[in-house]
């Protein structure tokens, strides 16, 4: 039954307008499949969107539903507009859901109303999702599909004839004496973390268009935000309409007004329209979404969506279209290696650009006349991968992002480490936004006002805000005193979570790295000097004699990363706390003085300064061989971001090729095509990115003009500057897909000699071609100290 009604539902659609053109579906386009991490953790987003879209439609479950849908057997509880994509923790957005379903016995208290008695699994195997589109089946026969306008979900859901379905059967009006049954959708004041504080819905009995609006909490941050909806239906006629409340519901009122009640008591409730007379069996729904008002999201569909039973087709190609806009400036010659490593390849390009979103004219709180985005969820893993990215393959879209964080300093006071749903999130590290600027900057990054960003940066290094859980940086007296963030800082100036003295010091000084980086390029020498010197307060930490065990076994390793209070005595936390092999620390699990990493982790992250690390842990072959132990070891933790740059970090002691031969160990073992195919949350296209630069050969050092070079993993990849419209190739010679010739013997940019191991983004803004010549040994290519990845050499002198 599940095929063949699957498979009606499209030739609707197909039949609507011709979809998908064999041509749009060939390239790149084909590769990407939006449910890689759909389970075990990596909480993408699944369903329908526009690149950066604000609409954002999906089956929302009840398993593993961060981002709304999972592929985890769990059972749906509506269909909602918009999403965040790959977060951890609570659940986001997923407002207003809709809901298909028929009452027995056309019955409206036969009806199922609250989430808990709804809910319905889907057909496993029924799901369809690709780029623009989301299809389902639920057990009850209902068959949904979706697309999206910028602003607007597109919905068709199907309700299958008599005779056909389970419970989602419908009696057709096929003579006079045959009782004729309505199929209902309703709408939930709800969204999928029940955060709801209160909300209110109008019912047109004429229309059954239904508009409102609720005030909600963010997922991962402080205050409240409103979202108000527009919904209206077509290709049936209006049966009923009425408001719903728990498991009952009327004809009258047409509106309604929730709040919370007795010890914030969540009540369900929403609107519903019953239908007849339908065409095709289909009812379609078109849901508009909008933060500034309901008439905005009833405009915003009208406009989008004029013709919404002849547009699905239109709008799903208009997305595929848009998606290969995003692709195009990348092609790869394969060289015969799997579909799936091109599978993973696209969609990690794909998932890059699917958050933040763009609330362009959406912004309740100001305008400013320039595009805002929001969603920066949370630039403590964005900061690494995703925002390199798009500066090489959207930097328009890069700019329109630096400018929005931007308009949050202007309007808020603050740069931001996160932010969603028009509010402040918590930040988890140093204040990052810091290094997304001035990697923008040192790549030339163009319509971004500098000396603002600078102000912006130098308020976060100098100014203590009183909430430094959501914006700027705590400790700073301590942090301008001791230069250090003591181990239980005493600090009356402001509040935050007051851990992760050791992730701070550390994060904060790199903050500052990049902060004396765009004052020496804006010519302020003095602000270089000052915040050059702070770069090295990592050092402030490091214990010369500290050793690590695992299970009492000495791992042979001594100076480690240590806590150290105000009265500079040191404290003490374990190098393997926090790790894997030892549980795992949060802002509130566990929080401690490394974050969501362990000392081990922490202990590489001083991109700054590589070649002082090595130094205090005894030199290059002592420091590969701790190196090799955190990734062997069970220490390193591949599903989450600090680890990122320590597979390449090889390069500084001159080993461009343990570099190589690392990544090879990760992927595909730990990236792969399967739903389950991240090792963690892919938090807004990190993984995505990390995974994307990976393959490319060409691995950026945030902050830093500077890429690591090794091998692709295809034979050729060409990215287009959509700056310059110059084309840059990175090709290997000698390739082979079975990846024994790895290692680079020789290279050359332009045809000429190139002995480094590292490149600058000029690379991609003046199109040149990186010819690696690959052998099946690791060669002394990259191994000069003059050809390793630059290290700033100050750091051992001062303090
Ligand atoms: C559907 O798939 C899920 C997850 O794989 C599984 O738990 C469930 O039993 C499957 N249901 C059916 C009806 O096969
Ligand atoms: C789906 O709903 C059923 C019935 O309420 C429940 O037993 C099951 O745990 C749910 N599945 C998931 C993954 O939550
Ligand atoms: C169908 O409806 C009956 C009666 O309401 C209910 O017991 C049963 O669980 C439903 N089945 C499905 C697949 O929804
Ligand atoms: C009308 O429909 C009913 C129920 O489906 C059926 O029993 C009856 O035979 C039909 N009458 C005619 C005239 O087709
Ligand atoms: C809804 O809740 C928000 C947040 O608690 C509150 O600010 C607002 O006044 C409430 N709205 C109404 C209409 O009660
Ligand atoms: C929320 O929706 C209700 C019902 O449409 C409306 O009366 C109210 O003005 C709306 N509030 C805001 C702030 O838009
Ligand atoms: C219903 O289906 C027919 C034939 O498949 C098609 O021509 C028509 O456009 C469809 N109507 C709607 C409203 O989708
Ligand atoms: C890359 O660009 C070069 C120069 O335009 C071209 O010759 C080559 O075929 C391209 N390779 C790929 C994989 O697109
Ligand atoms: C965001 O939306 C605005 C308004 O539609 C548009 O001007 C801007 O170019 C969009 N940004 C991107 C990167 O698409
Ligand atoms: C940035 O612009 C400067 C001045 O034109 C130039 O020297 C430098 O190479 C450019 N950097 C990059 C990464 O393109
Ligand atoms: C420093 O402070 C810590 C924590 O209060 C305390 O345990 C330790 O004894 C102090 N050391 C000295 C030398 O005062
Ligand atoms: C795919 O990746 C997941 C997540 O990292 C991993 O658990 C799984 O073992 C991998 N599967 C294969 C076949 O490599």
């Amino acid at each position: 039954m599940t095929r063949p009604m699957i498979v009606m539902l499209l030739e609707i659609i197909l039949s609507t307008a011709s979809l998908a053109s064999a041509q749009a579906a060939s390239g790149a386009l084909s590769y990407v499949d939006p449910l890689i991490g759909s389970t075990n953790g990596g909480n993408v987003f699944a369903g329908a969107t526009l690149p950066y879209g604000l609409a954002k439609a999906v089956a929302d479950v009840d398993g593993q539903n961060t981002g709304g849908f999972a592929t985890d057997g769990s059972n749906v509880t509506g269909f909602s507009s918009v999403h965040d994509s790959g977060t951890g923790g609570n659940p986001s957005l997923g407002n207003f859901p809709l809901f298909p379903q028929v009452c027995p016995g056309d019955e409206l208290d036969n009806c199922d109303f609250r989430i808990g008695d709804r809910k319905r699994h889907y057909v496993n195997g029924s799901v369809q999702a690709r780029p623009g589109h989301f299809g389902v089946e639920l057990e009850t026969g209902i068959g949904a599909e979706m697309t999206v306008a910028k602003r607007t979900a597109l919905y068709r859901f199907y309700f299958p004839k008599d005779g056909q379905g389970g419970n989602g059967t419908y009696k057709r009006n096929t003579n006079a004496t045959a009782p004729e049954s309505h199929p209902l959708i309703l709408l939930d004041l709800t969204d999928l973390w029940q955060s709801r504080q209160n909300a209110s819905i109008v019912v047109d009995p004429i229309t059954g268009r239904m508009t409102g609006n609720g005030t909600f909490l963010p997922s991962f941050g402080a205050g409240t935000y409103m979202l108000h909806f527009c919904v209206d239906f077509f290709g049936a006629e209006i049966f009923d309409t009425g408001v719903w409340v728990n498991n009952r519901a009327g004809t009258e009122p047409k509106k309604l007004f929730v709040t919370r009640g007795f010890n914030l008591f969540y009540l369900e409730a929403g609107g519903f329209v019953r239908f007849k007379s339908l065409t095709n069996d289909t009812v379609t729904a078109r849901m508009g979404m909008s933060f500034i008002s309901a008439d905005q999201a009833c405009r915003s569909a009208e406009k989008e969506v004029p013709d919404p039973l002849q547009d699905f087709g239109r709008l799903v190609r208009e997305a595929e279209t848009a998606w290969e806009d995003k692709l195009n400036s990348v092609s790869i010659a394969t060289g015969g290696v799997s579909d799936n490593l091109q599978k993973s390849f696209w969609s990690g390009l794909y998932r890059t650009m699917v958050s933040p979103q763009n609330y362009t004219g959406e912004n309740p709180n100001w305008d400013s006349g320039r595009p805002y985005f929001d969603s920066y969820y949370c630039i403590w893993d964005s900061f690494r991968t995703q925002h390199p990215l798009l500066t090489i393959i959207d930097p328009e879209a890069q700019t329109q992002l630096v400018n929005s964080l931007l308009d949050i300093y202007k309007y808020e006071g603050w740069l931001p480490d996160c932010h969603m749903s028009m509010c402040k999130g918590w930040t988890q590290g140093g204040s990052n936004a810091d290094v997304v600027l001035v990697d923008s900057y040192v790549k030339n990054l163009t319509g971004v006002d500098w000396q603002l960003a600078l102000e912006a940066i130098v308020n976060d290094a100098e100014n203590e805000p009183l909430e430094w859980s959501f914006e700027g940086r705590g400790g700073l007296t301590s942090w301008k005193n001791l230069n250090y963030i003591p181990y239980l800082d005493f600090d009356p100036v402001g509040f935050g979570t007051n851990s992760r003295s050791i992730s701070r010091t550390l994060e904060y000084s790199y903050n500052d790295f990049c902060l004396a980086t765009l004052a020496q390029g804006l010519g302020r020498d003095d602000l270089y000097a000052k915040y050059i010197k702070r770069s090295t307060n990592w050092r402030n930490l490091w214990r010369a004699d500290q050793k690590s065990a695992i299970h009492g076994t000495d791992t042979g390793f001594t100076g480690f990363f240590q806590p150290k209070y105000l009265n500079q005595t040191w404290g003490l936390q374990d190098p393997i706390a926090c790790s894997a092999l030892a549980g795992f620390c949060s802002l509130t699990s566990n929080p401690s003085e490394t974050f969501e990493a362990s000392i081990w982790q922490y202990q590489f992250i001083v991109p700054q300064s590589i070649s002082s690390i090595i130094s205090l842990m005894g030199g290059d072959a002592s420091f590969i061989s701790r190196l090799d132990f955190f990734h062997t070891s069970g220490l390193a933790d591949i599903s989450n971001e600090p680890v990122f740059l320590t597979v390449y970090l090889y390069h500084w002691p001159g080993r461009p090729g343990l570099s190589t031969k690392r990544i090879h160990t990760y992927v595909p073992a730990g990236f792969n095509t399967t739903n389950g195919g991240l090792p963690g949350n892919d938090d807004s296209g990190a993984m995505g990115s990390f995974l994307f630069f990976s393959m490319i050969g060409l691995f950026p050092v945030a902050g830093q003009n500077v890429y690591l070079i090794s091998p692709p993993f295809f034979q050729e990849v060409n990215i287009t500057s959509k700056v310059t419209g110059k084309t840059a190739t990175i090709k290997n010679i000698n390739f082979d897909a079975s990846y024994e010739k790895m290692y680079v013997q020789r290279a050359t940019v332009n045809g000429k000699p190139w002995t480094k191991s590292w490149i600058g983004h000029e690379f991609f803004t003046e199109g040149w071609v990186l010819e690696l010549e690959l052998g099946e040994k690791e060669s002394d290519w990259g191994s000069k100290v003059e050809d390793r990845p630059p290290s700033w050499m100050g750091a051992m002198d001062m303090n």
